[in-house]
């Protein structure tokens, strides 16, 4: 694809400014308006040298001379020098390209691996809307490495170790009802911990007995090992139900306890470097100098802790996996959690603790209540996409009651909406869920990019496309087609950006603006009524827009109908 930043900055560069091309490249912007031209490269770092006001250099740059095939004209916007690119070259450019299976793709993760912790849901609590976030978020940042060419492995670091387990244990074996627990999993384990919790903040008795329990579990005892395996089974059976919905897939679900298993080569590389100290029987990392708080590393009683058993996970990942990065999607509330985590590392003279990455994210609310575990308030992640399977279905007999398929339609359009808003928002911002935002139809949502892709397949259908070996592009030139070339030539930064600052946002953003500028197309250009060649050209263009719809809504981890 020819590179028309680079050939504005190769005609700056002729003009003898006196900057490095890494300079010129670097001042380069996009104009906000595209009738003002396609580039822009503020003058004011030039003033200096020139001794003239800017809009003065602007307008004598824009006077001069040059020589390229892509640009066709260049004009002063006050102290700019603004650079037109020549459409025809564009569009044959990008549309020759927007065709291709690797559309997009920069191909910068070849040869490197990349492991994903996402998901990484709790045994025996719920999978609420909490885990909403970690779960779409992980699993679009994996489907654009993947695309870059990255090897992922996506891993569910299931919390299945801790204390908590040694309290559900106990709380078990006093009050359970198994036949009770096998009808309602999550729910019946959920009360059991949340009664024993409360009765042992007050009574050291029971807390004393859930601290043995998890010590049992440490030590193999069969006892606990047998409750918490199935604790643990029937756990994950609950969670998949909610990962078929959403169509995602793990790697490995490899979790705490799992890891466990290396905390002894973990302390003893720790100890070798002299970092660990003891502290009232306890064992603990001083991380002053790194101004960070105290890290517990093994407990008085000698159980392991929640950091011990990352710090051993780490290590694993890295001999294992060889990573190129290791990523952990995972709430804003952990930041401290990761910073020492890293610290860690870094003190353990291990290199690749920086490749180790928090991708943390806000959180998420209810418009019509809250969620606290705590409060018992949970709102469980397979009834909002229940939900919204149920709402979706009740918009379609209204709107369609004709359309096969209906209930997997359904469940496409009802989750897509969920997933959709989840990734809308940059993901460091917190977000409320809102039902009617999510399911309208006219939005920026996925229903409505969804309905545009559906659209596009109809319009291909209704006009037999079929793609040709010689493609001429001469007779787009309407302003809504142009934007769509335009829009097209920016989805490899928008990749690429999306890539390196793990910020799915930026693709649905761009999928939604392509959705948009689709549309207007739509209701400007007639398409299948039109002559021969030129319905021939606005097909292929549709062709280009609804493969790239596709393929970023697929990477965002939603699915797209062909018809809705
Ligand atoms: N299970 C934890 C939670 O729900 C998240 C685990 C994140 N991954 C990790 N390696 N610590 O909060």
């Amino acid at each position: 694809m020819i590179d028309f930043k680079d050939e504005v900055k190769k005609i700056i560069t002729s003009f003898d400014t006196g900057l490095s091309e890494e300079e010129i490249i670097g001042l380069i912007e996009i104009p906000p308006n595209s009738s003002m031209g396609d580039y822009a490269f503020p003058v004011f770092k030039l003033a200096k040298t020139y001794r003239k006001a800017p809009n003065m250099i602007a307008e004598e740059l824009a006077a001069k001379d040059f020589d390229n095939d892509y640009i066709k004209k260049i004009i002063n916007v006050g102290p700019y020098v603004n650079f037109f690119v020549d459409n025809s070259k564009l569009v044959e450019s990008v549309l020759t390209e927007a065709i291709k299976d690797d559309f997009g793709s920069s191909h910068i993760g070849e040869g490197k691996n990349v492991v994903l912790d996402f998901s990484s849901t709790n045994i025996a609590k719920p999978f609420h809307i909490g885990h909403l976030r970690s779960t779409v978020i992980g699993n679009s940042i994996r489907n654009i490495m993947k695309y870059q060419g990255y090897n992922t492995t996506g891993v569910n670091y299931i919390g299945d170790y801790g204390t908590q387990f040694g309290m559900m244990i106990s709380a078990y074996l006093k009050w359970g009802d198994k036949e009770k627990i096998d009808q309602n999993p999550i729910k019946e384990l959920l009360n059991l911990y949340v009664k024993y919790n409360k009765i042992a903040k007050e009574d050291e008795d029971y807390m004393n007995e859930a601290r043995d329990w998890f010590d049992k579990l440490e030590k193999k005892d069969p006892k606990a090992v047998e409750l918490w395996s199935w604790f643990r089974e029937i756990s994950l059976k609950e969670f998949q139900r909610v990962y078929d919905l959403l169509g995602i897939k793990f790697d490995s679900f490899n979790g705490e306890s799992f890891h466990s298993q290396f905390i002894g080569e973990a302390l003893k590389a720790i100890d070798e470097k002299n970092l660990l100290e003891e502290s009232e029987g306890a064992m603990v990392i001083n991380l002053e100098d790194e101004n960070l708080p105290l890290v517990l590393i093994k407990k008085s009683n000698g159980s392991s802790t929640y950091i011990a058993r990352d710090i051993a996970t780490a290590m694993y990942r890295k001999k294992t996996y060889d990573f190129d990065k290791n990523v952990y999607v995972v709430a804003s509330q952990q930041k401290l959690h990761f910073e020492q985590l890293r610290a860690i590392l870094k003190k353990m003279g291990f290199d690749w603790w920086n490749d180790c990455v928090h991708v943390s994210f806000g959180m998420i609310s209810m418009k019509d209540g809250a969620m606290k575990t705590r409060e018992g308030k949970v709102i469980f992640l397979e009834d909002v996409l229940n939900r919204a399977i149920d709402k979706t279905k009740s918009i379609i007999e209204e709107r369609n009651p004709n359309l096969e398929n209906k209930e997997e339609v359904a469940k496409q359009i009802g989750v897509g909406a969920v997933i959709f808003q989840d990734l809308f928002n940059n993901r460091i911002k917190d977000y409320v869920f809102d039902w009617d935002q999510v399911l309208n139809f006219e939005g920026e949502t996925g229903p409505y990019t969804q309905y545009t892709y559906a659209r596009s397949c109809s319009i291909l259908d209704k006009g037999q496309f079929e793609l040709r070996k010689e493609n001429k592009f001469d007779l787009l030139n309407d302003d809504t087609e142009i934007d769509i070339v335009k829009h097209l030539d920016k989805f490899s930064e928008t990749l690429l950006n999306a890539t390196e600052k793990y910020e799915p946002s930026l693709l649905t953003r761009y999928t939604v603006e392509l959705a948009k500028l689709f549309n207007k197309f739509y209701a400007n250009c007639q398409i299948n009524n039109v002559e021969d060649e030129l319905k021939y050209q606005r097909l292929y263009l549709t062709y280009c827009v609804n493969k790239c719809i596709k393929l970023s809504l697929n990477l965002l981890g939603i699915e797209a109908p062909t018809r809705m």
